[in-house]
């Protein structure tokens, strides 16, 4: 059954945007009084309002103001976890570094402790309340990163949460397995780490149809480029997709990145020339994570340049315990775009059909004919209020699969 929706002030469909490179407001596709025809979950034909209201007699009318976009897609999460880092992000307001507190044993060490020692049930809750945090601010796809179990049960039950905790999201939930997130304390050699975990986990990630995602955080505090490579190629050849946080202190991840046809290499604040040419000259997405630059004090991943490079440059939050609390897209996409001057549409490119890309996902991320209807409105007349308002003026309405969400 068709049904209408609208009229709204105006539709960002951003339909003819590309994947790659700088992109001016133009490639906003901005339709002024406009209609988008939808049939179940996908969209049928967006269009002037009026020049659709005669396809059906099904219509959700918008009386208000309102501007449409796709629905927001965060490509990059942690968003399972027990405790609180609020003692390790103090002591980094103080000038303590991201880096000694870890190598101290504190930091992801620290949520690996209380997330080991919390059961599928304490953790459900918390996931759900994030997740549909997101859901209101207009995010209806998420990246999901396990990491702080490191071992096989406490990784599966990481894992399994999200999972299981599907059935009660709205927000389509897309698991990532970060295993190799920090070698573990009762490992001595990340080696035989990594090899144990692609030995004995990856089998059961396919036999439990958990994830085909792998992710790895390549860093010398963390897993050396060498240790790194040989670790995403049974990964590879196991059929898994590729991730990795890379260049976030040192480089050398993104170069393997691109080496290996990873979808996506996260992070580069640290990236020189070099890294960002490779990137621009690859597939892979580059992800910038506003949101740990601002949890760490340190300098946002060089966005600007990388799109003026030819790169695919997607947002997301990086929403964890440590680096990222505060997992407000919007808010550090739109700072994001002023510190680096990005366009307005490069930055909503980042969170919607980019980022969808650094997924590998394509049935998302803009408002055009097949794919789905996810969408989300803000309550202004003019695109541009969004943006300025850096992320305070929140959602006016959200659908998923062509519904519109009443109350989360
Ligand atoms: O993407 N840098 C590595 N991992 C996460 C942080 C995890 C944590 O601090 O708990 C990140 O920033
Ligand atoms: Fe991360």
């Amino acid at each position: 059954m068709l049904k209408l929706v609208g009229p709204f002030s105006q539709i960002i469909t951003l339909a003819d945007g590309a994947i790659k490179g700088p992109l001016s407001d133009v490639s906003l596709g901005i339709i002024e009084q406009g209609g988008i025809l939808i049939k179940h979950d996908k969209i049928v034909k967006v269009d002037a309002f009026s020049a659709l209201e005669s396809e059906t007699d099904q219509h959700e009318i918008i009386s208000e103001d309102q501007v449409l976009l796709p629905g927001f897609i965060d490509c990059h999460t942690h968003l399972v976890w027990g405790g609180s880092r609020a003692q390790d992000y103090t002591l980094r307001m103080s000038g303590a570094s991201y880096e000694t507190i870890l190598a101290e044993g504190g930091g992801i060490f620290d949520s690996v402790t209380k997330t080991r020692g919390a059961s599928k049930e304490d953790l459900r809750p918390s996931l759900i309340k994030r997740a549909n945090r997101h859901l209101s601010d207009g995010i209806t796809t998420i990246e999901v990163k396990s990491g702080y179990g490191l071992d096989l049960e406490n990784e599966l039950k990481i894992l399994e949460t999200v999972k299981d905790a599907q059935s009660d999201l709205i927000p389509d939930l897309i698991p990532t397995c970060l295993a190799a997130h920090v070698c573990p304390k009762e490992f001595e050699d990340k080696k035989g780490y990594l090899a144990f975990i692609a030995n004995e986990l990856f089998p059961a990630l396919k036999q439990k149809g958990l994830t085909n995602r792998i992710d790895i955080f390549i860093e010398p505090t963390a897993f050396p480029v060498e240790i790194a490579e040989e670790y995403l190629i049974a990964a590879k050849n196991n059929g898994f997709q590729l991730t990795i946080h890379a260049d976030q202190f040192h480089t050398g991840g993104s170069q393997l990145a691109v080496e290996l046809g990873a979808l996506s290499a996260d992070h580069l604040e640290a990236s020189t020339e070099k890294e960002i040419k490779l990137m621009a000259e690859s597939d892979t997405v580059a992800v910038a994570l506003p949101g740990a630059s601002l949890g760490l004090g340190m300098n946002f991943t060089p966005s600007r340049k990388l799109l003026d490079a030819g790169a695919s440059l997607a947002i997301a939050t990086d929403w964890n315990p440590g680096s990222a609390p505060m997992g407000d897209l919007l808010t550090q996409a739109a700072i994001l775009g002023m510190y680096e001057k990005l366009s307005s549409a490069e930055i909503f490119a980042g969170i919607t059909y980019r980022a969808a890309k650094a997924l590998g996902i394509e049935d998302r991320g803009k408002l055009v004919s097949g794919m789905k209807a996810d969408f989300v409105s803000f309550p202004v007349n003019d695109y541009r209020e969004i943006l300025y308002h850096q992320g305070s003026i929140k959602p006016g309405h959200v659908w998923k699969n062509g519904q519109q969400i009443n109350h989360v």
